[in-house]
């Protein structure tokens, strides 16, 4: 670290891999949408097994950024919120370069599992890396942060707290514990695979035309201490109670928006409901869902592979993906190719 090749006439590169993560308090709206300042504090854990591998290469060859995922060359918005961390980060560094950047995920993106949040990590890693910045995990965060918000939360390893702070400046995530804590896993439930109609960055706008919105918001510092208190206890039962509440809140909101967001679908609250009968019956369960129909099912990972089997035989759960607990974003040695 900081993985800087030498500044040859071929520029300087780094690549960096990165989880995505699943959050048990969301972070849904903001205070300040350009910043990506939040409107509350949100809490998450990373996933182990996925990620995200970015490489970065700052060329002096080249008139704009360019951007391949998959091999396949993106534009629109998915390289104008690359091209704002990389304007970022050559203002700190001092660097006019325009940079190639390659990016691939090991998982299906078509599955609906968030990959903004693994994706803008590994890119503010690498980017940094490349850039020849020794930056500290909080301004890596907040670099990520200005791509995509929960990707602030997939820079620190383990399960992360990123916090709302008085300004845009000190709003950034930290690990709260470190993966081996807790051995928890996330069963991921597919149901859907198609592209959800509102992606996140549109609905956090659409957040305060909810007039629950401002309870949510209340609320949260109350949330954020119990979710607190259950990992450092490592309280499932506590856990449970309050990721669901929050998934509750948080799609309570989505619904009475204007225009509403409705995200579930008759499969999601299917699973929605056999996950709570499983716990009635005495299993460490739980559920939350993000913005689009896939189940999370949360549960200590000596049950994992078990409940993995029940959920695959579901009807209309197309496939399982699961996780554990993950480490942080980091600085790789792989060489990727457009
Ligand atoms: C429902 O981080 O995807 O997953 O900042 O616009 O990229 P942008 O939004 P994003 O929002 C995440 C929303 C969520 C909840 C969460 O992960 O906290």
């Amino acid at each position: 670290m900081p993985a800087l090749s030498p500044p040859d006439e071929r520029g300087y590169r780094a690549t960096a891999l990165a989880h995505p993560n699943i959050a048990l308090i969301k972070y849904w709206g903001n205070r300040d949408p350009y910043w990506r300042w939040p409107a509350n504090g949100s809490f998450s854990f990373n996933l182990a097994g996925l990620w995200t591998r970015t490489q970065v290469h700052f060329r002096p060859d080249l008139a704009h950024d360019v951007l391949w995922l998959h091999g396949e060359r993106q534009g629109g918005d998915a390289l104008r919120r690359v091209v704002r961390v990389l304007d970022a980060t050559r203002a700190r560094a001092g660097l006019t370069w325009r940079a190639e950047v390659v990016s691939e995920n090991n998982f299906p993106m078509a599955a609906g599992i968030a990959s903004s949040a693994s994706a803008f990590a590994a890119l503010a890693v690498a980017a940094a890396a490349a850039a020849g910045l020794q930056l500290p995990e909080p301004e890596l965060s907040r670099l990520a942060r200005l791509g995509s918000g929960s990707a602030a939360r997939s820079v620190p390893g383990g399960f992360v707290e990123w916090r709302v702070g008085t300004d845009e400046r000190d709003s950034f995530a930290y690990t709260f514990a470190p993966p081996e804590h807790w051995p928890l896993a996330d069963c991921i439930a597919v149901v859907q695979t198609k592209p959800k109609a509102v992606g996140s960055s549109a609905g956090h706008d659409l957040a305060d035309t909810s007039p629950l919105q401002a309870a949510r918001i209340a609320d949260t510092p109350r949330r954020l201490a119990l979710i607190r208190q259950a990992v450092r206890t490592r309280d499932f039962e506590l856990l449970a109670h309050v990721v669901e509440l929050d998934t509750h809140l948080m799609h309570a909101v989505m619904q009475t928006s204007t225009p509403p967001l409705f995200y579930w679908t008759p499969e999601s609250v299917r699973v929605m409901h056999q996950v709570r009968a499983w716990r009635q019956a005495g299993h460490p369960v739980a559920y939350t869902l993000d913005a689009g129909p896939n189940v999370h099912v949360l549960c200590p990972a000596e049950h994992a592979e078990a409940m993995a089997q029940q959920l695959r035989v579901m009807p209309g759960v197309q496939q399982v993906l699961l996780a554990r607990v993950g480490g942080p974003a980091r600085v790789v040695p792989t060489e990727l190719a457009a």
